[in-house]
């Protein structure tokens, strides 16, 4: 079946097939594992012009390009590239795209390592970094100005889970010439199709819901017709690659993703509400609550949710650190979107805007494929131990 023809079909249908012919590779299943970094040519002529599918494998082989394909048709892009981890698929294209003197105008509840990059390395090349209110809507229209080449957006942001308008940024962004580029691991491709609202660049942690089991680090970058070159001559240009192994395990991942997310958003959506009912929770930061400030926009652009979100317990680091060590299913760790659940205790020092008013200590849940009856049961000793504390 051809590529248009896949378009139209249902999304488990998409993430079981895409990216890859059974029939290019004898009839096998899944394509095969190319361990290589050379790759020979038949003669002097062909090595010249450099006339074939494959010249060396920074520039891609079969594996790679399976998933490079397979993400290109559920995110609709005309390329992919992918970097060896989320972090990286935040920072290439701000490289690609930023120069001296530019201005950034990034989203302040970005993920805190995106906040380092702006603080460090950006401003070091000379970028003036502006951090503004995810809740701004239309009116970032205000912030920029005539050497605004980026407007970067996350949505839900990090930790703090606050929608952004994208359909509205990325109108008046455009309209002053800059890129938009969507840091949109929390959706996944799945649930929110950032091109197709405006988004130039569309970033992801892959480390997360696509790998799926806490074994793989990687990020995709996704990029519309206009925006794809630039990206590859930085890309080319650095070297980055990733391996074949890494590369055939996403796409492994990619296989069931759609169950998984199912799963996760269901049992994090369950918990969520029941959250809201207990005693010792302030607040429940979770898009898809009709009580959170961004239900609406969450409701309008998005198919469905992941299964992380935050929750605000009465309190401080002691009752966090109490709630956290009461904890006996979830594990205490970073990342998310893998088969086990995991509680963090957010640091929110970075920011500039949002993220001071919280009545209590935010704590980050990401919700695994476990049974929610057992999760709910080890939250519920966490709250009692905070209250304890
Ligand atoms: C929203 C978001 N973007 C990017 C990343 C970075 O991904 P990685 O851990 O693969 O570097 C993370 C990691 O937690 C994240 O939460």
């Amino acid at each position: 079946m051809d590529k248009q023809s896949r378009s139209k079909l249902g999304i488990n249908t998409r993430l079981a097939h895409g990216g890859y012919d059974p029939m290019d590779y004898h009839g096998f299943v899944n394509p095969p594992v190319v361990h290589a970094s050379t790759v020979l040519f038949p003669d002097a002529q062909t090595m010249a012009t450099g006339n074939q599918p494959y010249t060396y494998a920074t520039h891609g082989t079969p594996t790679t390009d399976a998933l490079c394909r397979a993400i290109d048709e559920l995110e609709g892009s005309a390329g992919t590239l992918l970097v060896p981890s989320g972090l990286l698929a935040v920072t290439l294209p701000l490289l690609a795209f930023l120069s001296p003197g530019d201005h950034l105008l990034m989203v302040d509840s970005c993920y805190g390592n995106t906040h380092y990059f702006c603080n460090t390395t950006l401003k070091r090349l000379g970028v003036e970094v502006e951090y503004y209110d995810p809740l701004i809507g239309a009116d970032i229209e205000e912030l920029i100005r005539p050497n605004t080449k980026v407007v970067f957006t996350e949505s839900p942001g990090s930790n703090t889970f606050e929608m952004q308008d994208i359909p509205a940024i990325a109108e008046k962004a455009h309209a002053a010439g800059a890129v938009v580029m969507m840091d949109n691991t929390w959706a996944t491709p799945i649930h929110f199709k950032a091109l197709d609202f405006g988004v130039d660049v569309s970033i992801h942690a892959v480390t997360k819901y696509p790998s799926g089991h806490a074994d793989v680090l990687m990020g995709t970058v996704s990029a519309n017709e206009k925006h794809f070159k630039t990206l590859e001559q930085t890309y080319t240009a650095l070297g980055l690659c990733v391996s074949g192994d890494d590369a055939y395990q996403v796409l492994r991942g990619l296989r069931s993703m759609g169950l998984r997310m199912e799963r996760h958003a269901e049992s994090a959506l369950a918990i969520a509400e029941w959250l809201e009912n207990q005693d010792g929770v302030v607040e429940v930061l979770h898009p898809a609550l009709p009580s959170h400030a961004g239900h609406a926009i969450y409701k309008r652009d998005f198919t469905g949710g992941g299964g992380v979100f935050s929750i605000v317990i009465e309190g401080g680091k002691a009752q966090a650190h109490a709630f956290l060590n009461a904890l006996e299913i979830f594990g205490l760790g970073y990342s998310w979107g893998g088969f086990a659940s995991l509680a963090v205790h957010v640091r929110l020092a970075d920011r500039q805007i949002t993220g001071k008013n919280y009545a209590g200590a935010v704590i980050r849940l990401q919700i695994g494929l476990e049974d929610k009856e057992d999760l709910i049961a080890d939250i519920a000793k966490g709250l009692a131990a905070a209250k304890a504390a």
